[in-house]
């Protein structure tokens, strides 16, 4: 199986980088082919809300999201692992989430669904944050939840650790670590 995965983080060897390796390494043990986008390291620009995909379900912006836009189309299995920046999910996650568009304009304009293969489509959505109220991972959980549909993906689990803050302070929560890899093996 394929599996497209994307840090929310713009932060190296941060919390959700951490998680999002050990995913990783999980799934390559399991066989699978895993390929990590990481937005803060690439070209993405935010959507302009032009109109242009309405009539093909193709953006009219030439960036690094081209090669997105394919593994969005050839995996089975998507990952997001991703900071809470103010109740939602970073700037740099979100401007590729809000590129999809052109998905919502091909599935719900055009009534072109992505094909499902033969592996079904799910996903995984792994949020970490520095505060102890579980309501502040709602509105990231939301945006990811459109992002899957819209990209044709009916399930998704979501894993969310809170009081994570420092770097690397979830190396110090081993219960972190069973929970993402049962949560992997669920979705693979
Ligand atoms: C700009 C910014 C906004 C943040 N807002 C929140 C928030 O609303 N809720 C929360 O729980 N943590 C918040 N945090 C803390 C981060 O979610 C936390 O430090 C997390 O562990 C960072 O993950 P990373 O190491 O993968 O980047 C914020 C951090 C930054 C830099």
């Amino acid at each position: 199986m394929k599996i497209a995965a994307f840090l929310g983080s713009p932060r190296r060897g941060g919390n959700s980088e951490i998680l999002l390796n050990y995913a990783a390494s999980v799934i390559s043990e399991s066989g699978h082919d895993i390929q990590i986008f990481r937005p803060n390291s690439i070209n993405v620009s935010p959507c302009l809300n032009c109109g242009g995909c309405e009539k093909s379900g193709i953006c009219v912006i030439k960036d690094d999201m081209v090669q997105i836009y394919s593994a969005i189309r050839e995996s089975d299995r998507f990952i997001i692992s991703s900071p809470i920046f103010f109740f939602g999910l970073p700037a740099q996650i979100k401007a590729v989430i809000d590129r999809c568009q052109a998905f919502w304009s091909e599935k719900y304009l055009l009534k072109r669904t992505i094909p499902e293969g033969e592996n079904g489509r799910k996903g995984l959505l792994i949020l970490v944050g520095g505060m102890d109220k579980l309501v502040g991972f709602d509105c990231g959980d939301a945006t990811a939840k459109a992002f899957f549909r819209t990209i044709s993906v009916p399930k998704h689990e979501t894993i969310s650790f809170m009081k994570v803050d420092d770097r690397g302070a979830i190396k110090e929560r081993p219960e972190a670590f069973l929970k993402v890899k049962n949560a992997v093996l669920n979705l693979l």
